[in-house]
């Protein structure tokens, strides 16, 4: 028995934000960024979208596939580094958002490799008897924590969640391989609204609430530890490397997934790639990126899928898995995109928020008979 994925759902914003628009903001050009990350374009959430919200979205997508309802899940692990709020978790909020109010929930913050550290913590619970159904969804509004005034970061993040229903099957999670370095945790943090420092006004001001990162020895290190952590992930499985059928990467840059596919002498074609219309979505690039393929027919049941990822602590997971779940009858529609230029400026200025009542938006969601229902 194995765990298996039994549902996918992805939600990405209508707000597009094009290289061209990054021109207009900073001193950059659309040469630069395509030769240098594989990028084009990224999805930015609205004023009225969040974390929760985009993770709500993918998870009812999910949990229709799997034929099943939010009622159903007994465990719920959200992968993000931009939650909707310091506190409660991610996943508190995002049952709020589902209308659940009974099952386990918990956040697992592993920076791009959220995704993969959630869904092999998921299969272990389920693996083990201890959940039924597993929910894991990876989500990010990182547009509310990229300075969009700093050339560095700010071409290559966008928003978006996926999520994938977990339940126990015949095939599914073979093994899997997690690592951490906090030894390089310096290389990529948002320095400011922790314990450390937490908000004040000089915080705010010299702009400490957006994430920094060395972009040179982050690229070294994911190369290294993602075709390290793949091929333990691969020989834990049983399999040898020829035996994996595709390879979805967290999309963190088209060269850093290149650079990874030649050290484990895989074609590009056996790679899954997004990178180029949604940027890095951190710990949703890969629920993105397999429901995607899934949906166009490029995922097929009887292929072995190894996932592999990296990022912030630095942390980095691998997961090789035999896929089981048919194709869907139909694509869903493409939906109508717009501009993310006026909410980006919004962003940059802080002017997007001027008009909402802090109290209201925090307060006003909470359903009245959720209150004291808790077993
Ligand atoms: N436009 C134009 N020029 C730029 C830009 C830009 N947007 N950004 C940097 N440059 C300049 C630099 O100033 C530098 O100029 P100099 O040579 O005059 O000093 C030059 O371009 C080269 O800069 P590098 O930083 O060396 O460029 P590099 O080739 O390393 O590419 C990049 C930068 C794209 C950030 C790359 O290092 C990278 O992708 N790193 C990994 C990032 C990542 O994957 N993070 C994942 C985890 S994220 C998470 O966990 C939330």
């Amino acid at each position: 028995m194995a765990a298996e994925i039994v549902g996918l759902g992805t939600a990405v914003p209508p707000y597009v934000l094009t290289n061209a628009d990054l021109e207009q903001l900073v001193d950059t050009n659309d040469q630069w960024i395509t030769e240098r990350t594989g990028i084009k374009e990224r999805r930015i959430a609205g004023p009225a979208e969040s974390t929760g919200s985009l993770g709500r979205l993918a998870a009812e997508r999910a949990l229709a596939v799997a034929g099943l309802g939010p009622s159903d899940v007994d465990l719920l692990v959200v992968a993000t580094a931009s939650p909707d709020h310091p506190l409660p978790s991610a996943s508190c909020i995002l049952q709020l958002e589902l209308g659940m109010n009974r099952c386990a929930a918990m956040d697992v913050i592993a920076g791009c490799a959220g995704f993969v550290y959630a869904l092999a913590t998921a299969a272990q619970f389920v693996d083990s008897g201890a959940a039924e159904t597993a929910l894991v969804v990876g989500a990010e509004t990182l547009s509310r924590i990229v300075d969009y005034a700093d050339r560095s970061t700010c071409i290559l993040f966008g928003d978006g969640a996926g999520a994938a229903v977990l339940r126990r099957g015949e095939r599914g999670v073979r093994a899997f391989s997690l690592g951490s370095d906090g030894t390089r945790s310096r290389l990529l943090m948002t320095p400011a609204g922790g314990s450390r420092f937490p908000a004040t006004a000089r915080t705010v001001a010299e702009r400490r609430h957006y994430i920094l990162m060395e972009g040179r020895e982050v690229f070294k290190g994911a190369v290294t530890a993602m075709s390290a952590s793949s091929l333990e992930a691969i020989e834990r499985s049983g399999l040898q490397p020829s035996d994996i059928d595709l390879v979805v990467p967290h999309q963190a840059n088209q060269r850093i997934i290149e650079a990874t596919a030649r050290r484990l002498k895989v074609p590009m074609s056996d790679v899954v790639m997004n990178i180029s219309r949604y940027g890095n979505t951190s710990a949703a690039s890969i629920p993105i990126a397999i429901a995607e393929a899934w949906e166009q027919g490029q995922i097929r049941p009887g292929q072995r899928l190894l996932l592999t990822a990296f990022g912030a602590g630095l942390a980095w997971g691998s997961m090789v898995l035999d896929w089981t779940l048919a194709p869907p009858d139909e694509r869903p529609p493409e939906e109508p995109t717009r501009s993310a230029m006026p909410i980006v400026r919004g962003l940059r200025d802080g002017s997007l928020w001027d008009s909402v009542d802090l109290i209201e938006a925090t307060t006003g969601r909470l359903p009245a008979d959720a209150a004291g229902s808790a077993p």
